[in-house]
């Protein structure tokens, strides 16, 4: 079980291990367009848990740089592995 928090509106969300986080993301009030890691809507900052979220797509990658993609992730591209992840919008 794996729990996503929102830390600009303390929402949360338990979700099981693996589970992509757009749906709940969306739920949560962030604004999605593309949903295929192109336009850069999605993109919440990771405050905590960064390394239980699934690993960047060449999307994320490309679109945040190897820099980036340390702080920043697209929403609509990765999914939760385990654990807890604290996110931003
Ligand atoms: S919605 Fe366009 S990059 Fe995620």
């Amino acid at each position: 079980m794996a729990i996503l928090r929102f830390e600009n509106n303390n929402e949360e969300v338990s979700l099981e291990d693996g589970t992509p986080i757009a749906q709940c993301c969306e739920e949560a009030g962030v604004p999605f367009a593309c949903t295929e890691g192109i336009c850069g809507t999605c993109i919440v900052e990771v405050v905590a848990g960064h390394e239980n979220l699934s690993p960047p797509s060449q999307q994320e990658i490309d679109f945040l740089g190897e820099e980036g993609i340390k702080k920043e992730r697209m929403a609509c591209q990765c999914s939760i592995k385990c654990g807890n992840v604290k996110i931003n919008f």
